[in-house]
């Protein structure tokens, strides 16, 4: 298939941006989204061109690195599809295609379609771990989790940190992310004992870094690949609340009910 991209272009952090029109022809169907990027960057590398700077790193759909904005959508035209899962069949011969980077104020472009995403990372710096002596492995495993609880803890667990939810958000929130790594941590024995000093920590460092307020707008979770949905929100608006309202002593541990 041959197609028409329009590709963000921005040389560095401070270097003006514009949209840059490429030929992609002879694209495979069976080629993923960047697989298409790297035929297009050998041809641009043969013409002595610079290629596009594009970030990635499992191409599996779980280190949450690859996320671009391919035609007004985060990850491109698929649900619960990462950008390195998306194949060139999702797309028609001629199709055009604009492909952009994540647009927020917290995450500064740093070249192309690459974004500087440490935002997310002070974020789980701030709360996003448990301190206790996790022991040897049989340890680890001794502490009985009903399922129900597990599940919902495994469910805010597969966010990736690819940071779509903050992309699709009109106020270019971090709600979603926040709230499922609050949660992930939240709905277990092992994150009981900081769990409210654990969200207050995420949701001040969250407002610190320049993220919007979540406005219940919901395009986080129609965008987010691991279908994050926003009843995590709800959970952490409730920590939240409860944080203030009964500090001490801890309340008890969740069941996960309405997560
Ligand atoms: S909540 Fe979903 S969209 Fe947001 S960072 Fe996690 S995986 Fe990505
Ligand atoms: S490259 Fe890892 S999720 Fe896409």
């Amino acid at each position: 298939m041959n197609l028409i991209l329009n590709v963000w272009r921005q040389a560095g952090p401070k270097a003006p941006g514009k949209f840059e029109r490429l030929e992609a022809k002879d694209i495979s169907d069976h080629a993923s989204f960047l697989e298409m990027l790297d035929i297009v960057n050998e041809r641009l590398e043969e013409k002595g061109e610079r290629p596009i700077a594009f970030e990635h790193d499992c191409r599996e759909g779980i280190c949450g690195a690859c996320g671009v904005v391919i035609s007004g959508t985060p990850h491109g035209p698929h649900k619960a599809t990462t950008t390195c899962q998306l194949h060139m069949r999702s797309f028609k011969d001629g199709d055009e295609l604009w492909i952009e980077p994540w647009r927020a104020t917290a995450f500064p472009v740093l070249k192309d379609l690459i974004v500087d995403r440490s935002a997310f990372d002070r974020i789980m710096q701030a709360g996003g771990y448990v301190s206790v002596n996790t022991g040897n492995a049989p340890d680890g495993n001794a502490i009985p989790i009903g399922k129900d609880v597990a599940a919902k803890a495994m469910d805010a667990a597969a966010c990736i940190g690819c940071g779509a939810c903050v992309a699709a958000c009109p106020n270019a929130s971090a709600m979603l992310f926040v709230s499922a790594k609050v949660s992930q941590l939240g709905l277990l024995p092992q994150g009981q004992p900081e769990r409210y000093d654990r969200v207050n920590a995420m949701v001040a460092q969250m407002d610190q870094e320049g993220f919007g307020s979540c406005t219940n707008h919901g395009a986080c979770q129609n965008a987010c690949p691991k279908e994050i949905g926003v009843n995590f929100i709800a959970m952490l608006n409730r920590d939240l609340r409860s944080s203030i309202l009964c500090p001490s002593p801890k309340p008890k541990p969740s069941t996960g009910e309405g997560a």
